[in-house]
């Protein structure tokens, strides 16, 4: 089939409003907008500006109301503990009211925060959905995350209650989340009034009396009673999220997420990005944590009537790496999401791809990859293996859905691997050099949007409208900045090459090496250090640290470097993956101080070394070359 592409991209170009006007009357309305899109409110304008409406309602009441009461909303499979279950959208509703109504029980209205922090369990879905019927704005924390993340979080958002459970599960281990809790309270100077916990088999929390309550059993409770909750206007500008994101800094930005614009968004993205239809299975093998599980594990599987799975799991070890093809064939996937790593593991363990001859993949149509670039190895691998369409398409926090996809619901364009393909309608793509200049055709330069961002996109930064500003929009005016290098070739094809700042990119996790540094120099040995992505087969990239040591410091060097990578897990989390810290003499600077990182990750990954021309002594790049090969990296 020919691609809609070029005709619909040209139809949001025509006129923007037009378009999203259009894709907005597939959402419930409580009250329609003044204005599609207004252009004096916000930091670059507002969609949907004066309507009202209730993200709860859209994904579910309406689904129950009018015909799939009966169809599967949610599927939570976990072969990490044998169990499985299925809700039906009426189920669903039934559990969302219940913890909506325990919520509001708690002193919960609109516009208060909830910090879900949780594994991935239903209970999580069922609390963002509840905070989405009360109006109130949740945020989740990724369970990897240590206590005082999770209290940086809690300062910021100022939550009036905390959901959470008593442990998540990771292979060979149980992670108690509860004391993790009770130290992130400890450390938070805003005190959460209400925890909320659900008592998992394999680990017992204890509560922390008048503060802490057994949701399960206050479920059972309120789902015996019958209780339910009216869903809550809000205005579509309101929040109904916010997702802390790494910065710059080890302060994390709070990305926030309206209702009206991420609604209209996100459901237009079900049919003309993934193809997918009302009543068929998606599948995001990603966690409510990040992006990728609010937008495809949540929001907009729900949005579009389709049913989802929150899997417990991981792609391999649980208990194989056939764990993804035999989940696709138990429920009827159609479409699977992940990371590119997550294949990157399956590979490593069965290269042949025996184990997806074991199961009947006929339903199975296509494979979205994001998170991280997508190598064409592994793109190559999957679409000979699996043989269906692999689509790597780009995307970040910030914008909650595909910056630069491949449509396959309007017609699959021509794959060029390395390439995530094209612009969605709504976003005008365009390369700039540092001083703001286009670049011509084919050179790398910093990836910009032209504003308006489309509807979905953050308004701004929890809080902080002026780090906002200054993060995304102050650098090229006029354009909202992606933070991301890439080139875009003659046929409009953009090509994601790396970051233009400190964050890297751990098996299809984002994370700051600035805030890490912030970790290593608060050791009381340490004089300076430095955080670089180094190139890693599995994981796309690992963290690496190199740290200088206060003179007169005697202590052998593998046992501080030890309690470097001890402190990193303690201080940010095991998903840190921070595992190589590395003592040197020096570090390699420019004549006005500025440490080389660039040119160590050149070094670390066997690149060429291009040695700038202000720096200070170049003989520190032999010693730090030696250091890394002494740890068996680099050539
Ligand atoms: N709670 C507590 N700890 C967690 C956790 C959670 N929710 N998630 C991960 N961790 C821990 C892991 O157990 C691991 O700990 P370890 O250092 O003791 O082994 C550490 O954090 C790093 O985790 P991860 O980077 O996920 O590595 P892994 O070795 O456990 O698994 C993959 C590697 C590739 C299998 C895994 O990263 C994966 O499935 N990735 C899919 C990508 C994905 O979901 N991306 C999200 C965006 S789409
Ligand atoms: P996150 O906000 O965690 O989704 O991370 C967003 C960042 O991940 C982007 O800015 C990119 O650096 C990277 N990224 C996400 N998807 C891709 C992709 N398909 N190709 C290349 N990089 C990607």
């Amino acid at each position: 089939m020919a691609s809609r592409y070029a005709e619909v991209y040209a139809e949001w170009r025509n006129d923007p409003e037009a378009f999203w006007a259009k894709a907005a009357e597939e959402i419930d309305w409580i009250k329609p907008w003044d204005k599609v899109f207004d252009p004096e409110a916000g930091g670059y304008g507002r969609w949907f500006t004066g309507a009202e409406c209730n993200t709860c309602y859209n994904c579910l009441d309406r689904h129950v109301e009018r015909d799939r009461p009966g169809q599967p909303a949610l599927i939570y499979d976990s072969p990490i503990t044998g169990r499985k279950a299925t809700y039906t959208y009426e189920d669903l509703l039934e559990h969302v009211n219940a913890m909506a109504a325990i919520l509001r029980d708690f002193g919960v209205e609109k516009g208060d925060r909830v910090i879900i922090y949780m594994p991935m369990i239903p209970e999580a879905v069922m609390a963002m959905l509840a905070c989405a019927r009360l109006g109130a704005i949740h945020s989740v924390v990724f369970g990897g995350f240590a206590a005082r993340e999770l209290a940086t979080r809690i300062d910021d958002a100022k939550p009036k209650a905390i959901v959470s459970a008593s442990c998540g599960i990771e292979p060979g281990r149980v992670v108690a989340y509860k004391p993790l809790l009770d130290e992130a309270i400890d450390l938070s100077s805003h005190k959460p009034s209400t925890c909320l916990v659900v008592q998992r088999q394999e680990a017992a929390a204890s509560l922390v009396a008048g503060r802490d309550h057994d949701l399960g059993k206050l479920m059972e409770e309120a789902i015996a009673a019958g209780r339910e909750v009216d869903c809550v206007p809000v205005k579509a500008t309101d929040p109904l999220y916010i997702l802390y994101t790494s910065g710059t800094t080890g302060q994390p930005k709070g990305v926030v997420r309206d209702n009206g614009g991420h609604m209209v968004a996100l459901k237009w993205t079900m049919k003309n990005h993934y193809g997918v239809d009302p009543g068929e299975v998606f599948w995001a093998a990603s966690d409510v944590g990040w992006v990728v599980g609010h937008s495809y594990i949540v929001y907009a599987p729900l949005l579009h009537g389709a049913t989802t799975i929150i899997f417990e799991g991981k792609p391999v070890g649980t208990p194989d790496a056939g764990v993804f093809w035999r989940v696709i064939s138990e429920h009827g996937v159609v479409s699977l999401f992940t990371a590119p790593t997550a294949f990157r593991a399956i590979k490593k363990e069965d290269p042949d791809g025996k184990l997806i001859g074991e199961y009947d993949l006929g339903s199975f149509r296509s494979l979205f990859l994001a998170g991280e670039r997508a190598d064409p190895d592994t793109i190559r691998w999957a679409e000979d293996k699996l043989d269906v369409p692999v689509i790597d398409h780009w995307w970040q926090t910030e914008t909650g859905w595909a910056i630069v996809g491949n449509p396959l619901g309007l017609g699959m364009l021509p794959v060029k691997p390395g390439s995530p393909t094209v612009p969605m309608p709504g976003y005008d793509v365009r390369v700039l050099d540092d001083a703001g200049h286009p670049v011509p055709v084919g050179s790398l330069g910093n990836v910009v949007v032209k504003l308006p961002l489309p509807p979905g996109c953050l308004p701004t930064l929890w809080n902080a409208e002026d780090r906002f500003r200054e993060s995304y929009l102050s650098e090229f005016p006029g354009y909202y900045k992606t933070a991301d290098a890439g080139l875009m070739d003659e046929d409009g094809y953009l090509f994601i090459m790396a970051r233009t700042d400190d964050i890297i990119n751990v098996a299809g996790h984002r994370l700051s090496t600035g805030g890490m540094e912030e970790v290593l120099a608060g050791h009381k040995d340490v004089a300076e250090c430095a955080v670089i992505g180094i190139a890693d087969a599995l994981k796309g990239q690992i963290p690496c640290g190199f740290v200088v040591l206060k003179s007169g410091v005697t202590r052998s060097h593998a046992e501080i470097e030890k309690e470097l990578v001890g402190l990193v897990r303690e201080k940010i989390g095991p998903v840190a993956a921070f595992k190589l810290a590395i003592t040197v003499d020096r570090l390699p600077k420019t004549r006005s101080g500025k440490i080389l990182r660039a040119t160590m990750r050149q070094i670390a990954d066997g690149e060429d070394v291009r040695i700038p021309a202000t720096i200070d002594d170049p003989a520190i790049l032999d010693e730090i070359g030696a250091a890394l090969r002494e740890h068996g990296i680099g050539g």
